[in-house]
């Protein structure tokens, strides 16, 4: 939730820590802070309060200078927003500066006991505390990387901490203890870059070492030595990133969000590359790294994830049920490993966990794979971001999105491509199944190549309609969206969509529930959104929408161009093509995406930066 950045080399350390500081606004945060040193003028604390250009106004009233440096966004967890709580923080003498994310569950008995050695403290976070600790140790060991590995000795929780101190003044040290989140050190000519997310560092370099759990590094400008909290020494791989930093910028776009929306044809494409042999009627998943033989074996599946990923999840379901008949449950990574969940039957290895997420750091989902690989069960994971904690962790190998970078906090290309990732390994499981045909398999692959044509088509052709309702519907206090069976969780995501972004109070439900309960807060100001593309339940929806024009709500309907029925029921028809209704969702999410974005926008709203929300979340 945090973001982290780190420098040390011949660069003025302040330009490298801020740049990666506003690679990182997408995070979320409600404050920020640097600390630079320089041996003539010593060490610079700078904190702010809010925005980032808090701070950089404040850095262009009080310069720092100086070539190392650590930098800090905080989303609080302990501890208030103010500008004493923001990062970094100070061991007693001054000396040490650390930053964190994640949280120090101990706190309160650490913070205890180094009160009873008559330790003061400042600030009310628990980041604190790991400082104070640190400092301990430094006074007994006078080495920063020992010490750390001390204070790591007591930390429970999950951390990624960089650290650094004036009387070591040519090296950070940064640890990851659990799965808090990502550290990435950078390989410069030189110079060496640390970030909690790649796209920090991206400017500066592609070839990243990333730290595992346990993992304690210290970084000087020509090296990085990294030792396990056993205190064995260890190598990690330097992965080259080939993302192009570019295509994380906002171009002439107002907002991430519009951009990402827009990129989704481009981003279907990517997910579908070298995936489908048209020719002989088969996906290649290269990256799963297990066989026919292996696939065969799975019977059951365990799917995971959260918030709108976990609405991917929900669709997987239809998708893989329905072309693979392998059986899905379908958890939310919070819960998941809370209900002790019995993964494996006694006798067959038939069962596999399949985790979705986009930016592979979600405290949860790590947590729910860990579960399964205590209880033996591996797990495959489809990912977007390269090289992150769920890509390493998935034993099946992670089914990368290559949807680039996403900014904005509301997920919208990833979604999509979720959803196609998870059409390609149901294809896949049935292949190995042998419950569909080569030819039935070269039809799903032909609707797959139609689709980003399709996406092209609904963001061209919906959007003055969307942008139209936004208009028309920004000042409601509430909606209510209503879909069936694989449209249902689109339902999900619409309302969450609408709600993360322009705080409208916003519900999704099975449209065939609505008489259960929720109709009875319809009324003539209740837009209801109702997605009615044609499946083996679509008279159903039309009923279901009767229902909601009995009782005045008005009705905005997602449908197939021409749908004349659906015309005559519903108050607005956004109209999308048609596809395979297993790929429906695809198509039929893109509008909704739109009239909450531009609902957001009308509203006055941060939609890159909603309140309270951070892109990756981690934190339980
Ligand atoms: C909503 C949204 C979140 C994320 C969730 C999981 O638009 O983006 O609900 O989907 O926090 O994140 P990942 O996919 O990174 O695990």
């Amino acid at each position: 939730m945090c973001g982290i950045v780190g420098y040390v080399g011949a660069r003025e350390a302040t330009e490298v820590v801020l740049h990666g500081l506003q690679r990182l606004e997408y995070r979320g945060y409600d404050s920020a802070g640097v600390a630079i040193y320089d041996p003539v003028i010593g060490l610079q604390l700078r904190r702010s309060v809010g925005k980032l250009s808090n701070l950089q106004q404040r850095l262009l009233n009080e310069p720092t200078h100086g070539h190392i440096g650590i930098g800090h966004t905080r989303w609080a967890t302990h501890g208030g927003v103010t500008e004493i709580n923001a990062h970094p923080h100070r061991d007693a003498s001054g000396a040490i500066v650390v930053i964190q994310n994640g949280i120090v569950e101990n706190y309160l008995a650490l913070k205890g006991r180094l009160l009873e050695l008559g330790y003061q403290f400042e600030s009310q976070t628990d980041t604190e505390v790991i400082a104070k600790l640190l400092g301990h140790y430094y006074n007994e060991l006078r080495d920063l990387g020992r010490a750390m590995h001390r204070t790591l000795q007591e930390l429970r929780g999950g951390n990624a901490i960089v650290a650094f101190c004036i009387h070591e003044p040519d090296q950070l040290v940064a640890a990851r203890l659990g799965n808090a989140g990502g550290i990435a050190i950078g390989i410069g000519n030189d110079e060496r870059f640390i970030a909690s997310d790649i796209p920090a560092i991206l400017d500066y370099t592609r070839d990243l070492i990333f730290l595992e759990d346990r993992d304690i590094a210290v970084v000087r400008r020509d090296s990085v030595t990294i030792m396990r909290l056993d205190g064995t020494p260890v190598e990690r791989p330097i992965h080259r990133i080939a993302w192009d930093p570019v295509a994380a910028a906002k171009g002439d776009y107002r907002h991430f969000m519009q951009k990402e929306i827009d990129e989704q044809p481009r981003a279907l494409m990517d997910v579908l590359r070298g995936r489908i042999d048209q020719e002989h009627g088969r996906i290649e998943l290269e990256d799963l790294r297990l066989n026919d033989h292996d696939l065969r074996r799975i019977r059951r599946i365990y799917a995971t994830a959260c918030g709108t990923a976990w609405h991917a999840a929900l669709v997987a379901k239809f998708m893989i049920e329905h072309l693979a008949r392998v059986r899905v449950e379908v958890d939310y990574a919070s819960e998941f490993r809370y209900r002790n969940p019995i993964l494996q039957s006694d006798s067959e290895h038939d069962t596999l966990v399949l985790a979705i997420t986009q930016s592979g750091e979600t405290v949860d989902t790590l947590a729910a794979m860990e579960e399964a690989r205590a209880q033996g069960v591996p797990s495959v994971a489809i990912v977007n971001a390269i090289g992150s904690q769920a890509a390493r962790l998935a034993d099946g190998g992670p089914i990368y999105l290559h949807a680039g970078p996403e900014i904005g906090v509301a997920s919208t290309k990833a979604f999509t491509s979720m959803l196609v990732a998870a059409y390609l390994f149901a294809l896949r499981l049935a292949q190995a199944h042998g419950t569909l045909k080569p030819q039935q398999i070269r039809e799903h692959i032909q609707a797959l190549i139609e689709l980003p044509g399709q996406a092209a088509q609904v963001i061209e052709q919906t959007k003055p309609l969307c942008i139209e309702l936004a208009e028309r519907y920004h000042r409601v206090s509430n909606a209510l969206f209503l879909g069936r069976q694989i449209n249902y969780p689109i339902a999900l995501e619409g309302a969450l969509k609408l709600k993360e972004i322009s705080y409208i109070h916003a519900e999704g439900y099975p449209a065939g529930e609505m008489k259960h309960g929720p109709i009875a807060l319809i009324d003539e100001n209740m837009p209801v959104i109702c997605i009615a593309t044609h499946d083996h339940i679509y008279e159903k929806m039309i009923s279901n929408i009767e229902q909601v024009r009995a009782r005045h709500g008005q009705v905005i309907a997602i449908g197939h161009q021409g749908d004349e029925l659906l015309a005559e029921k519903a108050h607005h028809v956004i109209g999308v093509p048609t596809t395979h209704p297993l790929l429906q969702p695809v198509l039929n999410v893109i509008p909704l995406q739109m009239f909450a974005y531009h609902v957001a926008v009308l509203r006055g709203c941060d939609v890159d930066q909603p309140r309270n929300l951070a892109k990756s979340v981690t934190v339980e």
